[in-house]
């Protein structure tokens, strides 16, 4: 009799653990996600070769923001290369001075907007503050979203496409990346000719 009831006790045990392991987490636990904002030119560039992205310009006007402001109301934390932040300085005031920025670099250590960071993309999201939980903006450039990739790390891709070809420059998927399946969102198209697309990564076993 005694051996039964500790059989079911066990028996209530486990129905619990596979409740709260399994069942559970995908519909409970909102966790941070990655997301890649960015816009390319219809020929997969996010700059010309200079670095330059006045072929964007046109595109930035008061009329039409593309989603944009809603998106960073969305985030609360952006993560960039060193060579995207240094660009980002040269063009005037610090457009995010109201998030956190996390800035992948070898050289500097210190700046008045960002934190700096090295290493490993993966080892840099496991130690991100749980407590925060909007998403975060990968804002680019391409070495660091290739190293993102490189991981699987990358949530959502909302990929702002500009109607111009360029010929040449920074390219955002360059070859020798990571094969990976994407599940679609969201298409928008606009007046301008910008179309915007909104994938997520399928999930998968492995994932
Ligand atoms: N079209 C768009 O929406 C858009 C958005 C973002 C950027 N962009 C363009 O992208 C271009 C920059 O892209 P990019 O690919 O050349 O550079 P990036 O990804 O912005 O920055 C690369 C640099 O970040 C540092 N870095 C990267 N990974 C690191 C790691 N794991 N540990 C330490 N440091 C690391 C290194 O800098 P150091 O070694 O120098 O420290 C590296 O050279 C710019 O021209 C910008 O205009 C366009």
């Amino acid at each position: 009799m005694e051996n039964r009831l500790r059989n079911k006790q066990q028996l209530d045990i486990r129905v619990c653990e596979v409740i709260i392991n399994i069942i559970l987490p995908p519909y409970f636990i909102v966790t941070r996600k990655v997301i890649l904002y960015i816009a390319t030119s219809l020929d997969g560039f996010i700059a010309r070769k200079d670095g330059s992205v006045d072929w964007l310009e046109k595109y930035n006007t008061p009329a039409e923001d593309y989603g944009y402001n809603d998106f960073l109301d969305s985030i609360d934390t952006i993560v960039m290369g060193n060579t995207s932040y240094q660009q980002i300085l040269s063009f005037g005031e610090f457009p995010y001075k109201n998030k956190k920025c996390f800035v992948f670099a070898n050289k500097g250590t210190e700046s008045q907007y960002a934190e700096f960071v090295k290493g490993s993309v993966e080892t840099f999201l496991g130690e991100l503050n749980p407590d925060k939980n909007k998403n975060m903006w990968l804002l680019g450039g391409a070495n660091l979203v290739r190293q993102f990739i490189g991981q699987d790390l990358i949530d959502e891709f909302i990929i702002t496409i500009v109607p111009v070809i360029i010929g040449g420059g920074i390219q955002l998927f360059s070859e020798g990346g990571t094969e990976l399946s994407l599940a679609l969102k969201e298409v928008k198209s606009y007046k301008s000719g910008v179309v915007q697309i909104h994938y997520e990564r399928k999930q998968t076993m492995n994932k």
